[in-house]
């Protein structure tokens, strides 16, 4: 920020004034790896998780456990054209930043909310005919001297002036025909910025990261996660010893690992690390026939901030076949083990166990599984590795494996409070059955926009609990639970802990909560009427503690599917909005429509093919990362079975082969046949009619509520 100070008027003798520093400029603070690091710092909230260790705590305690019962909106924004919200705003000199969907930026003055500017990369004209994967949402920016820095939907990485909310400099980080995606934060660090990318189910991949220069926006290093062909030559030694690790033609399915979240940077140790993901496709009886580690897939990799060369290693899920990917927070922190002071990394991949590693060694300290893992036992301590259960790896038929898929932990971030010694978990709690039977494994290929995973995901005959999701307190140096609480919702948000003994949450079912710290205890309840999936910011400006949040059901599971629908955060029904706490907050929120459920339009008159309806749910699989599992809506995209699109064929091609919506995020199928189109129509018209029953029951519900 520029301040203008007053003009002083010196007298000079008596008749005369001098001006001097007159218009004198005061610059804003510099937003360096200094500053970035500075734990003290309450003021501003700089980097993803508040500052480079990533423990989102804030040593702030004027809320605090005695008061914050008194908390109230001071101001809010309407933000009607978002969609789903998941990012941690930023707040650097006063002004608060964050992006929306599409990845939207924009500042706004942190004590009132005014609006300063906008920035709109126009995502929707780059995705025109192009992305077919992925997703509007973003998981946050980076502030480093002067400069935001977002990474676009198409793959864009770009630099605007934190000033003025102009564009610096575009580098594009992958070729936008590519089956990948981007929704994570880029990380700023050391003078470059680092991005990753998604897509690792979308086909055919071989995961990477790449650092550029802040300034001009050149390449300044690349990092690739697994080997390509050892044919072509590997690019370093580490891609060389990781080869060992794999076994079969791993580079015709790409290998995966796509490094799409967690990138921590530690100034103390100066080391970069990146958590890396999941295989491609999951099942690695495909991906690396024989067996092997397959490195460095689901691991925390340490490499050198300067040039991006490989330092060390540690495997979260040696040989993954279950998604466990590690791209999940990297948290530093210095804990007193045994009277000894250990600089060490926290970390609870998707897997199910919480991770100690000292991170000037990249050795194992401890692991203990922090929810139900029946694919593991234990950690070896000798080894460094999981114990696995005997068919775990669904090679003697069809298996239930806890966690599923969606992890124990994800992207929602946790955070780590160095006063009550405790780490915050937004930990989810359910099985799937894993399956390959009926795949041909010696032939299966991914091809690109056809997502695969080469295995079944189906229903579990028995859930590890009667809730799915709790927020877990855990004790890093002890191992174990300090305190939990049981959630009724899945997918709840990432958390935020202060000096004022408080940890935040927000949930899916639209609760914002504060918990006291070290009991558990609830201590305040909000209802934002719409499902939470972004953590809060914490900052003080003029005395004044403030909490800000975005709220907007957000990420994958949004998506819809029936207990993601059930929630009732319809596409366009509920407005998204970024709402700023205080003591002495007055304002009163506009309240928010009742939870909607999309009529399905039944439609008599049209006549249903049977074949067709099969064909189309075959077509499906292309359209369900935005219109829902089995096609119950939720809150990214319009329910297919209650839109009036779909009854007429001219108007449901101009949808989805012209791209007549592209500019909402409806991506574009210029390739689909008349048939392929109709097949859809009939698959939706089937699913309208077929699930009529769920929509009255639910309406039902939710009259007896009332
Ligand atoms: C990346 C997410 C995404 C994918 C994948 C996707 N859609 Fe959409 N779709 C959307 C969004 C967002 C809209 C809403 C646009 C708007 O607000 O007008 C939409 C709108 C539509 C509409 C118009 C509905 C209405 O009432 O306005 C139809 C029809 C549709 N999509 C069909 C499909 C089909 C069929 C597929 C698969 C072949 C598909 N979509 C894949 C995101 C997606």
């Amino acid at each position: 920020m520029i301040t203008t100070l007053n003009c002083l008027k010196i007298p000079f003798f008596f008749f005369l004034f001098i001006s001097v520093s007159c218009k004198q400029e005061k610059a804003g603070s510099v937003i360096d790896d200094v500053a970035i690091s500075n734990e003290s710092e309450t003021a501003q909230w700089l980097a993803y998780g508040r500052t480079h260790s990533e423990q989102r705590f804030n040593p702030l305690d004027e809320i605090n456990e005695n008061n914050v019962n008194e908390l109230k909106v001071d101001w809010y924004l309407d933000l009607p054209k978002d969609v789903g919200l998941v990012s941690t705003p930023l707040v650097v000199d006063g002004i608060l930043y964050f992006t929306g969907t599409m990845n939207i930026i924009r500042a706004v003055d942190a004590v009132t909310g005014e609006r300063i500017w906008e920035f709109d990369p126009e995502v929707r004209e780059h995705i025109k005919g192009k992305k077919q994967t992925g997703w509007s949402h973003s998981r946050g920016i980076s502030f480093y001297k002067g400069k935001i820095f977002t990474a676009t939907w198409d793959g864009r990485l770009i630099a605007i002036d934190a000033k003025t909310g102009k564009e610096i400099w575009t580098a594009v980080t992958f070729d936008p025909h590519r089956a990948l995606y981007i929704t994570g934060a880029p990380k700023a660090f050391k003078n470059k910025v680092i991005i990753g990318n998604g897509g690792t189910e979308d086909g055919p991949t071989r995961g990477f990261v790449t650092a550029y220069d802040v300034e001009t926006g050149k390449v300044a290093w690349k990092f690739y996660i697994v080997p390509g062909n050892p044919a072509d030559g590997f690019e370093n030694k580490a891609m060389e010893m990781a080869a060992k690790t794999w076994t079969g033609e791993w580079w015709k399915h790409g290998g995966g690992g796509n490094a799409w979240h967690g990138f921590t940077y530690d100034p103390e140790l100066d080391v970069l690390y990146i958590g890396t993901g999941n295989g491609a496709p999951w099942n690695r009886k495909v991906r690396s026939p024989e067996g092997g580690d397959n490195l460095f897939l689901c691991s925390i990799v340490a490499l050198d901030p300067d040039n991006g060369e490989y330092l060390w290693h540690y495997q979260t899920t040696p040989g993954e076949t279950w998604d466990y990917n590690s791209s999940m927070d990297i948290v530093l922190a210095d804990l007193n083990m045994d009277g000894e002071e250990m600089k060490v990394i926290l970390h609870a991949p998707k897997n199910g166990f919480f991770y100690v590693i000292n991170r000037e060694t990249g050795k194992l300290i401890s692991a203990e599984p922090f929810v139900e893992t029946t694919w593991a036992t234990h950690i070896d301590m000798q080894t460094g590795k999981p114990v696995e259960t005997k068919n775990a790896r669904y090679e003697n038929g069809p298996v239930d494996i806890t966690p599923n898929p969606w992890g124990a932990h994800t992207w929602h971030a946790m955070s780590y409070n160095p006063q009550t010694g405790l780490v915050y978990i937004p930990a989810l709690h359910q099985s799937v059955k894993f399956s390959d039977e009926g795949i041909n494994l010696e032939s299966w290929q991914g091809r690109d926009f056809a997502a695969g995973t080469a295995a079944h995901m189906l229903e579990a005959d028995q859930q590890p609990r009667d809730y799915p999701a709790s927020l877990i307190a855990w004790d890093p140096i002890k191992q174990k639970e300090a305190w939990s609480v049981p959630q009724d919702v899945f997918w709840n948000a990432g958390t935020l802990t202060t000096a004022g003994n408080l940890v935040f949450q927000g949930r899916s079912d639209g609760k914002f909560l504060a918990y006291n710290a070290e009991t558990g205890e609830v201590l305040w309840t909000f209802d934002a009427g719409l499902g939470i999936s972004a953590a809060p910011t914490t900052y003080k400006i003029n005395g004044v503690q403030y909490v800000s949040l975005l709220v907007g059901f957000g990420g994958g599971y949004a998506r819809g599917g029936y207990e993601s629908h059930k929630l009732g955060w319809a596409y366009g029904a509920h407005t998204r909005r970024l709402i700023t706490f205080s003591l002495d907050g007055k304002k009163d929120l506009p309240p928010q429509p009742p939870r909607f459920f999309p009529r399905p339009i039944k439609d008599p008159e049209f006549i249903l093919d049977e074949d067709l309806a099969i064909q189309g749910y075959n077509e499906y699989w292309k359209c369900f990362n935005c219109h829902g599992d089995g096609m119950f809506g939720g809150s990214m995209a319009p329910d297919l079975r209650a839109s009036p699109i779909p009854l007429d064929f001219n108007s449901f091609a101009a949808v989805v082969r012209d791209g007549l919506k592209n500019n909402m995020g409806m991506p574009s199928y210029p390739e689909m046949s008349d048939e392929q189109l109709e097949a859809l129509r009939h698959f939706i018209r089937k699913r309208a009619r077929e699930t009529y029953p769920v929509y009255e029951g639910l309406i039902a519900e939710q009259e007896s509520q009332n």
